[in-house]
């Protein structure tokens, strides 16, 4: 997607043929800053501490990851340890572990000399494959955008409630939930989102604002408790979320609140609609609500806030009285029953095995490297 009218990826090869470069996430919306990664350990912290996230990049760069390891350290030793940090950094979205798992054992199937080279081609693979993947859950999404258009009339904006930033920020271009958006918007059929701000990291209010304000989607930023209301009154036609981990069944993990929003969607016949590329999907589970790992993460993002403070400077100001104990689950899991349909790759499906089992035959049983 373009950034002041420059294509940009979210992850790329930089110039020196070893370091990676990702966008600075932690700088957006009021700053656009490219990092650097020179090897494993700092992968690994541009994970952790949220540098990249969304699962589809965080799987991209957990492969980066490795390729810095290897360029390091070929041995088989460098290779577990690697995988072992990596996988340690975010226990919750599946697209890191499928990611590491996947070429780690291409790498091990090689001797140590040729293990950095094909590290690296893995890496752009996958990478690439992430952006087709991307587009065409863009396509496939972009149809109930159109239907719903259509539904209302054509008489007036197809009102669309996002949570989190599901975005091209989130993968490595174009987006889950955002890509329908783009797609559809692209094709010219008036859309308006409501972004839900996303505590407490804010995601929706920094990135899915700025990513559609620099694509010209006209939206609003919503406190997240205001979906509900405007569910009541008729003001969002359908959601469109994306997920970090979905199970064989249909449940949806997504970023904390999604459940809340499927609730609401529910008891006011919205349809609610969870964008995932089958790299997301977990097919050894089938309860998502009691299998899938939810990260808690550190308290101060509970406890404290920062954005730019009234002098135009980055600032940071707490929220909480000294001494209020905190809790910071990361993520929630919206049963199959609340989820109308799962756009994939390759369509939208029912929130249920059968119908999963059906548009990825080859992947229910187990698990290959790329679907197309
Ligand atoms: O904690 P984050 O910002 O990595 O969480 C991201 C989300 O929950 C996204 O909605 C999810 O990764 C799907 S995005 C393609």
């Amino acid at each position: 997607m373009k950034v002041d009218g420059r294509l940009y990826r979210t992850i790329w090869l930089a110039e020196d043929g070893y370091s990676v470069e990702v966008i600075d996430q932690t700088k957006l919306p009021h700053a656009f800053e490219i990092v650097s990664l020179r090897n494993v350990q700092e992968a690994a912290n541009a994970i952790s501490g949220m540098t990249v996230r969304g699962a589809p990049l965080i799987g991209a760069a957990g492969a980066y990851g490795l390729a810095l390891a290897m360029k390091d350290d070929p041995s088989d030793g460098a290779l577990d340890g690697s995988h072992a940090l990596l996988l340690a950094t975010r226990p919750t979205a599946v697209n890191l572990a499928w990611a590491l798992d996947a070429v780690a054992a291409e790498l091990r199937q090689l001797t140590p000399a040729l293990r950095a080279g094909a590290a690296y081609r893995a890496a752009a693979r996958m990478a690439d494959a992430d952006v087709e993947t991307c587009q065409a859950i863009g396509k496939h999404g972009a149809r109930l955008i159109a239907d719903a258009h259509a539904t209302n009339g054509s008489s007036r904006p197809v009102n669309v409630l996002t949570h989190c930033n599901a975005g091209w920020l989130a993968t490595v271009d174009w987006g889950t939930a955002l890509a329908p958006i783009y797609v559809a918007h692209d094709a010219g059929i008036p859309i308006h989102v409501w972004v839900d701000e996303t505590r407490p990291r804010n995601q929706g209010a920094s990135l899915t604002a700025w990513e559609l304000l620099q694509h010209g989607v006209p939206h609003t930023v919503i406190a997240d408790n205001v979906g509900g209301h405007l569910m009541q009154h008729g003001r969002v036609d359908l959601c469109l979320v994306g997920s970090d981990r979905t199970t064989a069944t249909g449940d949806v993990c997504n970023k904390i609140g999604t459940y809340l929003k499927a609730l609401a969607a529910h008891d006011n016949g919205v349809p609610f609609y969870a964008c995932v590329p089958s790299n997301t999907i977990d097919w050894s589970l089938s309860d998502g609500v009691q299998e899938i790992p939810i990260e808690q993460r550190d308290g101060r993002e509970v406890s404290e806030i920062s954005g730019l403070g009234l002098d135009g400077k980055p600032a940071t100001v707490r929220l909480t009285p000294m001494g209020s104990p905190v809790a910071n689950y990361a993520f929630d899991v919206t049963p199959a029953r609340l989820v109308t349909g799962i756009v994939t790759e390759r369509g939208v499906s029912a929130a249920a095995r059968a119908a999963l089992q059906q548009f990825f035959p080859e992947l229910a049983g187990g698990s290959v490297l790329f679907a197309s």
